[in-house]
C-alpha cells in the first residue's frame, strides 16, 4: 500500500498467541517496557499489537467502539500514550465483519467512525481480521478500511488478516501493508511447516510497502525446539515476512531473546531491496532458499524439513553468484566468517535452518552502488 509504511516488514509484538483473549493494558504496558529494556526495540521491534477481546460488546451512543474498562482503565489512547513515551508504537486488532473472531463489535459498516476513533487514540497499525463477514467481497470490505484510515490523515500501518483467501496476494498490495497468507500459525513444527509451504512460493506479490505474511512468530512458544524456533525465525526472515513477536517477552528465556534479536538474521529481513527469498532446489524435505540483498550480497538459507541431522548443499552459482574465484560467507547464527571456491554445505540439526550471508563476486539480484557498508566485505 502506497501508504509510506512498511518499506521494509514490520517488527513488533502481539499478544494473541501467547495470550488468546486475556488482553489487558497492563499486559501491553509491562511487554512495551520489557522490549524497551530488553534489547528487543533496539534490534527494531516498534509496534505493540493489542489482539482480539479488547473492547466491550456493545457501541456507545454515537457508534463509537468502547475499549473494556476493566481491561483498559486508561482506555486505548492512555495505553497508547504509554507505549509512545517509549519510543514505541501501538497497534490494535478489528474485524472486516459484524463481529470479531471473539464475537465483539466488527467494523463492517462503521469504517469510518472506526478509524477517526482509532487515529483519534493514538493508534498506529490495525490488524483487520476476516470473521463473520456475511460473504461480502474481501476486496471491498478492505478496501473501505483502507480508504477509511487513509481519510484520518494519521499514518496506520494496515496489516490484513484474511488468511490468505480470495487470492489476497494479487490485490493486497493495492490494499493493504501487508496479507496473511494462511490460517492461523500453532506452536508445533507442523504447523511452521505447512504454513512454509503455502508463503514461500508466493515471493513475486511481495515488496517494500506490502508484505506476505506467514503469521506471527511463535519462538518461544508451546514445545518448539531450539533448532525448530531458530529455523522459524531464518525462514522467516528469508521470506521478508513481518517478524511479531508472539511469546511472553517480560518473561522470555535468554535463548528465545537471543533468537529473536539475532542482528544478523534481522539484517536479511529487513534489507532495503525488499525481495522475498525464494526455493532454489528442494529434495527429500532439504531445502535451499536464497534472497538477493541490496548490496549484491545474497542470504542462503538450508533447512532440514526431516527428522534427522542430514548435510545440504548447494552452490554459489545456484543462488545466483558468480564471476570470483572465491566468496566469503558469514554464518548468520553463529557470525563465523569462512571462505569458499563455490561449494555451500552444512551439517544442519533435524528441522534446523543454516543461514549465511554469502558476499563476493557479482549477482543477477541486487544492486551493488547502495553505498552501505558491512564487516565482511567483498572477497
Ligand atoms: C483470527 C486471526 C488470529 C487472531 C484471532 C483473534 O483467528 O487469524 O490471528 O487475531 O482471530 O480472535
Amino acid at each position: 500500500l502506497g501508504n509510506g509504511l512498511a518499506p521494509t516488514p514490520q517488527m513488533g509484538f502481539n499478544d494473541w498467541n501467547a495470550y488468546g483473549c486475556n488482553v489487558s493494558e497492563s499486559l501491553i504496558k509491562s511487554t512495551a517496557l520489557a522490549m524497551h529494556n530488553n534489547g528487543m526495540q533496539t534490534a527494531g521491534y516498534s509496534y505493540v499489537n493489542i489482539d482480539d477481546c479488547w473492547m466491550t460488546h456493545s457501541r456507545d451512543a454515537a457508534g463509537r467502539l468502547v475499549p473494556d474498562p476493566a481491561k483498559f482503565p486508561d482506555g486505548i489512547s492512555g495505553t497508547a500514550s504509554y507505549v509512545h513515551s517509549l519510543g514505541l508504537k501501538l497497534g490494535i486488532y478489528e474485524d472486516a465483519g459484524t463481529a470479531t473472531c471473539a464475537g465483539y463489535p466488527g467494523s463492517l459498516g462503521h469504517e469510518t467512525t472506526d478509524a477517526q476513533t482509532f487515529a483519534s487514540w493514538g493508534v498506529d497499525y490495525l490488524k483487520y481480521d476476516n470473521c463473520n463477514n456475511t460473504g461480502v467481497p474481501a476486496q471491498t470490505r478492505y478496501t473501505a478500511m483502507r480508504d477509511a484510515l487513509a481519510s484520518t490523515g494519521r499514518p496506520i500501518l494496515f496489516s490484513l488478516c484474511n488468511w490468505g483467501q480470495e487470492n489476497v496476494w494479487t490485490w493486497g498490495a493495492g490494499v493493504g501493508n501487508s496479507w496473511r497468507t494462511t490460517g492461523d500459525i500453532n506452536a508445533s513444527f507442523s504447523s511452521m511447516l505447512s504454513i512454509f509451504h503455502s508463503n514461500v512460493g508466493l515471493a513475486s506479490y511481495a515488496g517494500p510497502g506490502h508484505w506476505n505474511d506467514p503469521d506471527m512468530l511463535e519462538v518461544g512458544n508451546g514445545s518448539l525446539t531450539a533448532a525448530e524456533s531458530q529455523s522459524e525465525f531464518s525462514l522467516w526472515a528469508e521470506m521478508a515476512a513481518p517478524l511479531i513477536a508472539g511469546t511472553n517477552v517480560a518473561s522470555a528465556s535468554a535463548a528465545t531473546l537471543s533468537v529473536l534479536t539475532n542482528s544478523r538474521v534481522i539484517a536479511v529481513d529487513q534489507d532495503s531491496l525488499g525481495k522475498q527469498g525464494t526455493m532454489v532446489s528442494t529434495s527429500n524435505g532439504l531445502d535451499v532458499l536464497a534472497k538477493p540483498l541490496a548490496n549484491g550480497d545474497v542470504s542462503v538459507a538450508l533447512f532440514n524439513e526431516t527428522g534427522s541431522a542430514a548435510t545440504i548443499s548447494t552452490t554459489a552459482a545456484a543462488i545466483g553468484k558468480t564471476g570470483s574465484s572465491g566468496y566469503t560467507l558469514t554464518d548468520l547464527w553463529s557470525g563465523a566468517v569462512s571462505s569458499t571456491a563455490g561449494t555451500i554445505s552444512a551439517s544442519v540439526p533435524a528441522h534446523g535452518t543454516a543461514m549465511y550471508r554469502v558476499a563476493g563476486g557479482s549477482s543477477g539480484g541486487g544492486t551493488s552502488a547502495t553505498g552501505e557498508i558491512h564487516a565482511v566485505g567483498a572477497g
